[in-house]
């Protein structure tokens, strides 16, 4: 028997059995048709069972399944490590594979201390994170995420960070917030920059904290604290990363430069596990010595898959071919239309209305006196929507759409209406 993630062990409703996939569609075991308005956990990008993903995967198949990636490497691998150099116009030097979000973190927090004990700060060993961060859920990621209810079993396990609220876009912009928090962050490091490893952030989205849109402003500000402090500056892009923004990265939209990234999710178009933690040569060159104490000891089994690796090299050919950031671009636009009317229809009902790139957010409103989180009305969004043949997942009161980036209006259409449904029924 499965145990489920994230599910409640007494009460969650039955999972939905889910037989096949095409495009923005999957189907359960009664041929009923859902539309992926999620992508699947932010995964699949160019929609399900993407046929170039497909042929590029068999095809390796039929060469060579899997070769262990020390001592030994493989044309999937060293070609898609040069892809990633190239679509970071060569910023990044050297490619580290892992096989899922939260591994992309622990490397990045782990070659950062490393970095700075193989140059001899072997005190600077402490991250700076945000209030609304989610990076996965190993201890190391979990010790640079938000504390919360998924965190709090764990507390005692957990290294020590220091922790800001996170600037936000908007009002918080306008009225100084974010002044005060960019203040308090530089007045933290002037004191303990020598302890400091680096500043750890999710850029431009917050996902997993409640899709909380990043001040553009503001990461321009924590981009030079950080050279001005020399600590370094570590982007979890496993989320934002691979267009989601509108960009192929989100750093690029700000031009603001990190140490180091890591990717995930998107990354294989979502059909297989595979992630990278890409390195500037600052941060590589640190561990080029002949001292075996400055190696870089750490590596997952399965890392740098063939077939993985294979899956990605074609996800970034159909970005090429296809326009797909065009698409992205006409698709943001669809999103925050469509997001306009709803606000226009509901004042009462919703507020902070948000999109960029594939992604569209709102907050509903609770009625006066009453705040907080409230799980049964989640749990009843998502099975009207799933009643309606949409997959929704909203985080507490945060209504969110990541579709994948080729979706047709027509889906779109379907996907706003049953939102407009889920807002004219709700009771706040
Ligand atoms: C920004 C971010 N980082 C890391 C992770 C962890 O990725 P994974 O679930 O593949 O371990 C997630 C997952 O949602 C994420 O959103």
């Amino acid at each position: 028997m499965i145990w489920y993630p994230f599910t409640n062990q007494e009460d969650a409703p039955p999972p939905i059995h889910i037989e096949r996939g095409n495009a923005e569609f999957v189907f359960d075991k009664n041929g009923k048709r859902y539309i992926d308005a999620i992508s699947s956990w932010w995964t699949m990008v160019h929609g399900h069972n993407h046929p170039h993903i497909k042929d590029k995967i068999i095809a390796q198949l039929n060469l060579l399944d899997h070769v262990m990636l020390a001592d030994f490497t493989h044309t999937p691998a060293a070609e898609l490590a040069e892809k990633l150099i190239a679509v970071n116009n060569g910023y990044f030097k050297k490619v580290f594979y892992s096989d899922n979000g939260s591994t992309a973190v622990e490397v990045m927090l782990k070659l950062a201390v490393q970095y700075w004990h193989n140059i001899g700060q072997k005190d600077k060993n402490i991250f700076i994170k945000f209030d609304t961060a989610y990076h996965g859920d190993t201890i190391g990621s979990m010790s640079v995420a938000a504390s919360s209810i998924f965190t709090q079993p764990f507390t005692p396990l957990l290294f020590e960070t220091k922790t800001f609220f996170y600037p936000r876009q908007g009002e918080d912009e306008a009225n100084g917030i974010n002044e005060k928090i960019l203040e308090d962050i530089e007045l933290y490091l002037k004191e303990n920059h020598r302890r400091i490893a680096g500043i750890v952030l999710e850029p431009l989205v917050a996902a997993a904290g409640g899709m909380v849109f990043g001040a553009q402003t503001a990461l321009k500000r924590i981009y030079s604290l950080s050279r001005k402090y020399d600590v370094l500056l570590l982007f979890d892009e496993v989320f934002t990363g691979m267009g989601r923004t509108g960009k192929m990265f989100a750093y690029q939209k700000v031009d603001v430069f990190p140490d180091i990234i890591a990717l995930s999710k998107g990354l294989t178009g979502g059909v297989l596990p595979l992630a990278a933690t890409l390195v500037t040569e600052r941060i590589h060159k640190a561990f080029i010595s002949k001292d075996p104490s400055k190696t870089f000891y750490h590596g997952h089994t399965m890392t740098g898959n063939p077939l993985a690796s294979s899956a990605a090299l074609a996800s970034l050919e159909i970005f090429e071919k296809d326009n797909v950031l065009e698409k992205v671009a006409l698709l943001e636009k669809y999103l925050k239309d469509a997001l306009q009317n709803l606000q226009t229809k509901y004042p009462s009902k919703i507020t902070n209305t948000r999109a960029l790139g594939s992604v569209a957010a709102f907050d509903l409103l609770r009625s006066e006196g009453k705040t907080g989180y409230v799980f049964s009305q989640t749990q009843s969004i998502k099975a009207k929507a799933v009643e309606a043949g949409i997959i929704l997942r909203p985080l507490g009161n945060v209504i969110y759409v990541t579709p994948p980036y080729l979706i047709q209006d027509s889906s779109l259409d379907k996907i706003f209406s049953v939102i407009d449904y889920i807002v004219e029924t709700y009771e706040s």
